[in-house]
């Protein structure tokens, strides 16, 4: 069996997959190797949120054990992702007095608490308090201003809350699973770990991680995350609209998607057949791969537009030269960065988990960006290093009361 303390597990509740991802920390190297991966379908989930807590725990335990099985280890504490139209990203601010007329490390903690001092309804709670930048005595734009003299300090947050029941019954799937929860992260926030380079979120970058169930966004500038968004389409829409289009059962309509679809009908010759089950399932037909193209253009056409809408909403549209990271599983149908780019307008790449060691065939796929971010993100692993370091206190006070007040519930 694996020692605990050096492994960090990731535990992805996606739409259409669980994900249960095992990290292995060298405390010399500070670097990661994945050495399990158990993914399981996922039978209990809509739009990213969950909607049925037995199918969802028989699920994680199942995810589970694979990656037990593989990593020879025991799963006890994971990282889980939460994502779904309930998130919202909101911006924050929070002001001090430096009491020792220097900036101390635990100032920072106090800075940031006090941006958390925002009002949010009685329904929400805060997931994540993240730092973009300190501010002192008016001074703008500071990364780390310990050891800095000053009178007043403030810090621009990025804050995010979510549905406090939409977190309970994540959690109640954890522990229904046998397992605790470390923390609970933004999916997008993990996936962007995973897939985006320190350069890309200084420069400024927008990452799109298109699921089964739900298009999550991110926006970094300056080396921080500025705005966070959903939509809540994915995957799930076009088999939906294959389904129907073709006249086939759903789940053959995604096995179909999967394995001929393509995200630009232009790209497919109108020769190529392929033969599509009917609802009966007694006979075949045969349908041209691009009319099937043609019924999943405009849907991830639709997908992009409205992420466009948010990125132009965001007020960020302007300052993200380093242009669009796509990633999650709906992205890996050809053609997908072609469409995108042409709907959104901007530079886009795919986005493929690659900085961390271990069992890299099997990561190098877009569908694992959120599970293998998950575990950077326990182990807090980030180009500044320092900074992760210094916001933990917070990070911890803010899952104590969340974990409080879990207990409180059950
Ligand atoms: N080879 C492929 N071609 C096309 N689509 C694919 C392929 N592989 C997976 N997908 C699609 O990707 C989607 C699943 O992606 P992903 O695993 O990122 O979602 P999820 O994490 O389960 O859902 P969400 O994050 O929305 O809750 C499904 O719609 C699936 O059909
Ligand atoms: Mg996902």
């Amino acid at each position: 069996m694996g020692k605990e303390q050096n492994l960090i597990i990731g535990l992805d509740i996606g739409t259409t997959k669980i994900c249960a991802m095992v990290g292995e920390l060298n405390p010399q190297t500070e670097e990661v190797e994945i050495i399990g991966v158990g993914t399981y379908p996922s039978f209990g989930l809509k739009r990213g949120v969950v909607v049925n807590i037995e199918n969802t725990i028989q699920s994680v335990k199942n995810a589970v054990e694979e990656a037990e099985h593989m990593a020879g280890c025991e799963i006890r504490t994971v990282f889980v992702g939460i994502a779904g139209g309930h998130i919202k990203g909101i911006s924050g601010h929070g002001m001090i007095t430096i009491r020792e007329r220097e900036v101390a490390r635990r100032d920072l903690d106090r800075v940031i608490e006090s941006a958390n001092a925002v009002l949010i309804p009685a329904d929400r709670e805060i997931i994540h308090v993240i730092p973009q930048e300190y501010i002192v005595d008016g001074q703008a734009g500071i990364k780390d201003p310990v050891g800095i003299y000053g009178i007043k300090l403030e810090t621009k947050v990025h804050i995010v809350t979510g549905q406090v029941t939409a977190a309970q019954n994540l959690v109640k799937c954890i522990h229904g699973a046998g397992m605790d929860v470390a923390d609970v992260v933004l999916e997008q926030l993990a996936s962007s770990e995973a897939v985006l380079t320190e350069d890309e979120k200084e420069i400024g970058v927008v990452l799109i991680d298109c699921g089964g169930g739900t298009t999550d966004i991110a926006i970094f500038v300056g080396g921080s995350i500025r705005y966070t968004e959903n939509v809540t389409l994915g995957g799930d829409n076009i088999d939906r609209d294959i389904a129907l289009g073709l006249s086939t059962p759903l789940a053959e309509a995604r096995k179909i998607k999967e394995k001929h679809g393509t995200a630009l009908a232009e790209l497919v010759s109108p020769e190529e057949e392929i033969e599509v089950p009917s609802v009966g399932g007694k006979h075949f037909r045969k349908v041209s791969r691009k009319d099937l193209a043609m019924v999943i253009e405009p849907r991830m056409e639709e997908i992009f537009a409205l992420a466009k809408t948010e990125i132009q909403k965001s007020g960020y549209a302007e300052l993200v030269p380093a242009g669009v990271v796509i990633t999650g599983g709906s992205v890996i149908m050809n053609g997908t960065v072609e469409l995108s780019e042409r709907v959104l307008e901007m530079p886009v790449r795919m986005g493929i988990p690659t900085a961390v060691g271990g069992l890299t065939d099997i990561i190098a796929n877009p569908v694992y960006s959120t599970g293998v971010g998950l575990v950077m993100y326990g182990a807090g692993y980030t180009g500044d290093k320092k900074l992760r370091i210094r916001d933990e206190n917070v990070f911890k006070k803010i899952f104590d009361s969340m974990k409080n007040w879990f207990q409180e519930f059950f």
